[in-house]
């Protein structure tokens, strides 16, 4: 099924009906095939079965927090057994789908003395010179002209995040791309300074995310013919909230209890928002308003800012983490508005977020000056 239905979007669901009425062994009625692996002994099992704790103890940098989900695991199984396969993935997925979480996710989990990884962030000015910089900078001479990563026996992964951003240059073509093509298919560069000497490369693989809405939107299927593609959609909404509530809660546990009682709250209030904003029309990004991109990234930007407070400043004051919160949504949507329509119609979604936290009162959340910030020590 990962074969033929990966690359599928919306459609997933149907070829999933059609999966399950095929398949010999019985599928569970809930979720799609997707869903689901197999094991010997006990037949289809959930992927959740096979989920991690969160890690609590994460190195601090919140772009690294990755919390365990059934498609962080499935996807990480999928990636491992490329991996052995030597074969690259390419995800395909809009903003804000968790292509990138997915790779730091099995990055994180691999042991780097077998699976050394190198990002490199594509954007419109990335030309295959400044990648070969990148590329030549991990690996070494091994004899004559083979070079590979060391030590010996380690494979080096490539993780090209939005593979899609270079510019096409004038014969329709992305030179970054084709380089690495010229790679996959030949296993091997040009020295840049004498174009007569090839450099042949060994134990390093390929991977990539790219978002079909931006940059050239398309890559040339000589490259892409050599990874598996897989679609990647954005997560249902219960999964959202116990992504961020436990990234959320990790952090409000030290506070006093009226305070790390509003978690759930706060969490389920950016929700409505969210998902109100991204349901409307009204919001969606046209010539005039083409700024408007609302995706998940708001949602995580709020939670990001939740985690400033500090569990001292709040002492008995629940109603200063939900001013904090709606300063936190104005920053982060209102001030991308341009039309008072706009700025109305996000006032009505927030006013029905706050409904929420039930007491407190809308005056006296939105009361002014409603200004937070993380340098300013409160007394
Ligand atoms: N399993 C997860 N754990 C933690 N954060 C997640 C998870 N899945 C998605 N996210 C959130 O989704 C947001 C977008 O993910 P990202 O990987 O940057 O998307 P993409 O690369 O597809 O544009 C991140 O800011 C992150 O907070
Ligand atoms: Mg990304």
């Amino acid at each position: 099924m990962w074969a033929f239905g990966a690359s599928l979007d919306e459609d997933k669901l149907s070829f999933s009906n059609g999966w399950k009425s095929i398949s010999k062994i019985k599928f569970p009625e809930q979720g799609m095939c997707f869903d689901y692996f197999f094991d010997v002994e006990v037949g289809w099992s959930h992927w959740d079965n096979k989920v991690a704790p969160f890690d609590k103890s994460y190195d601090g940098l919140y772009s690294n927090i990755v919390v365990p989900t059934a498609e962080t695991t499935r996807q990480k199984f999928l990636l491992d057994l490329h991996v052995r396969a030597k074969k690259g993935i390419l995800y395909v997925g809009t903003a804000g789908t968790g292509k990138s979480v997915i790779i730091r996710n099995y990055f994180s989990s691999v042991d780097p003395e077998v699976i050394a990884n190198q990002s490199i962030s594509m954007n419109s000015y990335t030309d295959s010179a400044a990648l070969q910089v990148v590329i030549e900078s991990r690996v070494d001479k091994l004899s004559g002209s083979n070079y590979g990563p060391q030590p010996a026996g380690v494979t080096l992964i490539y993780f090209m995040d939005d593979i899609n951003m270079p510019k096409l240059d004038k014969y329709f073509t992305q030179s970054p791309i084709c380089l690495v093509r010229q790679i996959l298919d030949y296993g091997l560069i040009y020295n840049r300074d004498k174009l007569s000497v090839q450099m042949y490369l060994h134990d390093v693989m390929f991977t990539a995310c790219m978002n079909p809405k931006s940059g050239s939107f398309n890559i040339d299927i000589r490259l892409s013919r050599h990874f598996t593609l897989i679609s990647c959609l954005t997560a249902e909404r219960e999964i959202l909230k116990t992504i961020y509530f436990q990234i959320l809660n990790n952090h409000y546990e030290t506070f006093d209890k009226v305070n790390a009682d509003l978690c759930p709250k706060l969490i389920n209030a950016t929700m409505n928002v969210f998902l109100a904003i991204a349901n409307s029309a009204q919001f969606a990004p046209t010539a005039i308003k083409f700024h408007y991109q609302f995706n998940l990234r708001d949602f995580a930007r709020i939670v990001q800012n939740l985690l400033l407070a500090m569990p001292q400043h709040y002492k008995g004051n629940p109603l200063g983490i939900v001013r904090m919160w709606a300063h936190e949504c104005h920053r982060v949507w209102h001030d991308r508005l341009i039309f008072d329509a706009d700025r109305e119609a996000y006032m009505g979604f927030l006013r029905n977020g706050i409904k929420e936290f039930g007491d407190f009162k809308e005056e006296a959340i939105f009361e002014e000056p409603l200004l937070y910030t993380s340098y300013v020590a409160m007394s």
